[in-house]
């Protein structure tokens, strides 16, 4: 279980965040959503222990993550995934450097054993016989599904998607959401994704959670969530300028 405790952030004079308050249950999907800017991204560099907040905390298991325990948020870490919504990925390593990143860092995998998962987590994401490829050779799909095999290759326990079907193609992005409950469903990921994609809201369907001005507004299911009230969730739902 992940808690979010009180946590707000400024940057500068601007306020993002105030006073956030819910609570990730082990095992659910929680779909993040809001306006563009309104500190999505922020949040989860937050709750991924990216981001110190001004204010507030973020509890994984019933350990603080906070600038001061930096060897135990490292091993939460280890557990906990984030797929960057730009993907991240370090440009001066090819697709195997990125992917394998994570193994080389926290296990002690033969350089073979490391292969043969890269080999089989790209796979999964649909890319084949890329390995040496520079990310400045890649599409922007392909990015994004590099640093979904990356943010997936330690089999974590929570994982963080920022946007994972954003700039990706229909059919790509369909299979990205069915690999996303997939994942879920067999080794019961607690899954948190951020998108603006009403195609993965309807898919997923799982619990939303809406932030607007510096808040949470919604947190509640998707049926609540498609009959609410608020001019802001309408305006969301049925904006075509989004
Ligand atoms: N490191 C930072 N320094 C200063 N301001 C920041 C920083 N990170 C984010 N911000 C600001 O915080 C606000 C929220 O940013 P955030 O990236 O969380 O938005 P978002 O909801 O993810 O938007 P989008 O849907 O476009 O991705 C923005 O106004 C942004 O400019
Ligand atoms: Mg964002």
């Amino acid at each position: 279980m992940i808690q979010i405790k009180d946590v707000s952030i400024s940057f500068g004079q601007q306020r993002v965040l105030e006073n956030i308050n819910f609570d990730i249950n082990t095992n659910e999907t929680i779909l993040v959503v809001g306006q563009s800017g309104c500190g999505k991204s922020v949040l989860m560099k937050i709750i991924a222990g990216l981001l110190i907040p001004d204010r507030g905390s973020v509890i994984i298991e019933c350990q603080q993550l906070t600038k001061s325990n930096h060897k135990d948020a490292i091993k939460i870490r280890q557990n906990l995934a984030m797929l960057f919504q730009g993907s991240a990925l370090l440009d001066s390593m090819n697709v195997f450097q990125n992917v394998a990143l994570p193994l080389f860092e926290h296990t002690k995998l033969s350089h073979q054993e490391i292969e043969k998962l890269v080999i089989e987590k790209l796979a999964l994401v649909g890319l084949k016989d890329i390995l040496h490829r520079m990310p400045a050779e890649l599409s922007g799909g392909m990015k994004k599904r590099v640093a979904f095999a990356r943010a997936i290759i330690t089999n974590p326990q929570y994982i963080i998607y920022d946007e994972p079907t954003t700039g990706l193609d229909p059919v790509i992005a369909s299979e990205i959401i069915n690999l996303i409950s997939k994942l879920h469903h067999t080794y019961s990921t607690t899954t948190v994704i951020v998108t603006h994609d009403l195609y993965c809201i309807e898919q997923i369907a799982g619990r939303i959670v809406m932030l607007a001005d510096n808040n949470i507004i919604f947190d509640g299911s998707y049926d609540d969530y498609k009959n609410a009230d608020d001019k802001r969730i309408k305006r969301f739902l049925y904006s075509t300028e989004r």
